[in-house]
């Protein structure tokens, strides 16, 4: 597997601020609430010290959060910017005794050896890094590696089939919406250039051809994109769209329209 391209880690040295400013605007609250009530209650369910690599973990929006319940995490990102803001977060996030349970490590999957031995990790988080990945089919096969055969893998990538709505609704434009529905690459709003996005039944095919099935599809961010800034910046805004978001995760047909789609599969057999 490739590395990315410097100029692809250069973009998010870029905008490391900027997507940092992003996680804490109310739709990127969203986002990350919304995933994490997906995985919180498999990382609780027995109660047990998770070991977790968080793939592309960024500034840590999720890393920091477990580090700091007392699992052991490796948040592994080839973005020095993205790695600065992480250890800054921690240090004010994580209190002083967990701090030891976060490892931040510059680089990709491809480059994760030394220390880590394959299938150590019991939860492997992977949550929209594909969009930017030279190979996103041979980063899942990697992170087959390094789980183990009893381990939980969450993904969430960007959702090929919400991008025509969100075009037609935010901008009015039929005609741009329409050329969207046949592309798998588009712009990326947060970091210039473009960014990979998948149909379902591509990602669901993707698992299996790594080693995974499936077994929960959540639809994150439904129907939010499409409220104002100013409804959602208000408190009880907020909390009724994620109320609503919540209604909806699990809700066929709207969580397929969902702006990311959030894949919970383990290994197969
Ligand atoms: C949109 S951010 C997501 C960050 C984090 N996963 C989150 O959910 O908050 C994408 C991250 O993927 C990282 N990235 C890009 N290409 C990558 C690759 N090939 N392998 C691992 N990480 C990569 C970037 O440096 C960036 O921090």
């Amino acid at each position: 597997m490739k590395a990315p391209p410097a100029r692809v880690v250069e973009l998010f040295d870029r905008d490391a601020i900027n997507f940092e400013q992003y996680l804490q605007s109310p739709l990127g609250r969203l986002r990350t609430e919304l995933i994490w009530s997906g995985i919180a209650p498999l990382l609780e369910r027995n109660r047990q010290t998770h070991r977790v690599l968080d793939v592309g973990g960024g500034t840590g929006a999720f890393a920091i959060r477990l580090a700091a319940d007392g699992h052991r995490v490796v948040l592994l990102d080839p973005s020095q910017a993205m790695l600065e803001l992480a250890r800054s977060k921690a240090k004010r996030h994580v209190p002083a005794k967990q701090r030891g349970n976060l490892r931040v490590k510059k680089g990709t999957i491809n480059e994760l050896t030394g220390g880590a031995r394959i299938g150590q990790f019991s939860t492997v988080l992977c949550h929209n890094i594909l969009e930017y990945a030279v190979g996103p089919q041979q980063v899942l096969d990697r992170i087959r590696q390094f789980i183990q055969d009893d381990g939980c893998l969450s993904l969430a990538v960007a959702n090929r089939d919400a991008e025509p709505m969100r075009t037609l609704v935010n901008r009015q434009d039929p005609h741009a919406a329409r050329q969207l529905l046949a592309k798998s690459l588009q712009p990326s709003s947060l970091f210039g250039g473009y960014r990979r996005v998948f149909a379902l039944q591509e990602i669901v095919e993707m698992l299996d051809k790594a080693g995974f099935y499936c077994f929960e599809v959540r639809g994150v961010r439904v129907a939010c994109d499409f409220l104002s800034q100013e409804l959602l910046e208000q408190h009880d805004g907020w909390r009724a769209a994620y109320a609503l978001e919540q209604d909806l995760i699990d809700r066929p047909p709207h969580k397929y329209l969902a702006r990311y789609l959030h894949l919970l599969a383990r290994p197969r057999a």
